[in-house]
């Protein structure tokens, strides 16, 4: 049995997201986390191995993960706790804001659920990932399950009862480029951080949530374009960035991988994710473009710069 998750890449939107704005994210389905279950030996439970950080196997029942896998059992209607060994891989880079946490923890869920053999609606799955991320981090918006799960570019607000969730049309092949500025940050971090200030100042915080908002409705009338408007699209993306540097999730390095790619002539850029790390994001007019930013970002001192194309869609 084997299952497996895209990494996610925010377009905009990210942080006023949490707080009720609409934002835009994308699978990257080149970068993916992988599952598979095999039948334990008898009495051994549920024991999860995950050979890239660890030799030895997890088997806290309290561990996030094995909780997860239990969930999902409950959720499948699984008679009894079997006897299950699952092992995770992942090539996605940890704590850079590509949501590998989301993704290995939706490649369990779906691992399980084909061992069960069960069809799992893909918002069954993005539920049981959202409340175990909850667990770990706080107040996440939802929106990197929810676009891991559904595995397709979707526009994501967050409401009660349910979020929204709604397949975007892309009108064209977007080419952009991402940077990876190494640093490593784990997304609670700069989240708890923007809740303090949005709790210290709430009227600024909330007007930049709002302009961040204006920001993320014009982006989704521009990607359905069939003929992209790339100068504006760009524009967008940089003034997202403005906004993210005010709300205080940029970073140094960020900003200087962000000013080569403009320098390169990338029609707009911004960090993309939590920030105060992680990866960027540059908008290229075609592969041949991409790959000039990619080289400009990797001779600046980015440690990865990757060309990827988020295809036309709907
Ligand atoms: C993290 O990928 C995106 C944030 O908006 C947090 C969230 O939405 O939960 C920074």
């Amino acid at each position: 049995m084997l299952a497996t998750a895209p990494a996610k890449l925010i377009l905009c939107g990210e942080h006023a997201v949490v707080y009720g704005q609409p934002a835009i994210a994308v699978p990257l389905p080149d970068l993916r986390a992988t599952a598979t279950v095999q039948a334990g030996a008898p009495q051994t439970g549920i024991t999860l191995a995950v050979p890239d950080l660890s030799p030895e196997p997890i088997r806290d029942p309290q561990h996030p993960l094995i909780e997860l896998i239990h969930a999902t059992l409950a959720t499948i209607a699984a008679p009894t706790t079997p006897n299950l060994h699952l092992t995770v891989r992942s090539n996605i880079p940890i704590a850079s804001g590509m949501g590998s946490g989301a993704a290995v923890a939706t490649a369990l869920v779906r691992a399980v659920a084909q061992w069960g053999g069960v069809e799992i609606a893909d918002a069954t799955v993005s539920d049981l990932v959202y409340q175990s991320e909850q667990r770990l981090h706080g107040t996440p918006s939802g929106i990197d399950n929810a676009v891991i799960a559904y595995a397709q570019p979707i526009w994501f607000v967050r409401q009660q009862p349910a979020p929204l969730i709604e397949p975007i049309q892309i009108g064209a092949p977007l080419h952009l480029v991402i940077g990876d500025t190494g640093l490593r940050s784990e997304t609670h971090r700069p989240v708890g951080a923007v809740r303090q200030a949005w709790q210290a100042q709430p009227e600024t915080y909330t007007a930049l949530f709002a302009a961040v908002g204006d920001i993320v409705r014009q982006t989704r009338t521009l990607l359905a374009l069939p003929q992209p408007d790339l100068t504006s699209l760009g524009a967008l993306l940089t003034a997202n960035q403005h906004l993210l540097a005010q709300i205080g999730v940029s970073a140094p390095a960020l900003e200087h991988l962000i000013g080569v790619a403009l320098a390169a002539g990338a029609y707009g850029a911004k960090l993309s994710g939590a920030g105060w790390g992680g990866i960027m994001l540059a908008l290229a007019a075609d592969s041949t473009h991409a790959a000039q930013i990619a080289a400009a970002l990797r001779a600046a001192g980015a440690v990865q710069a990757t060309p990827t194309v988020v295809q036309a869609h709907g």
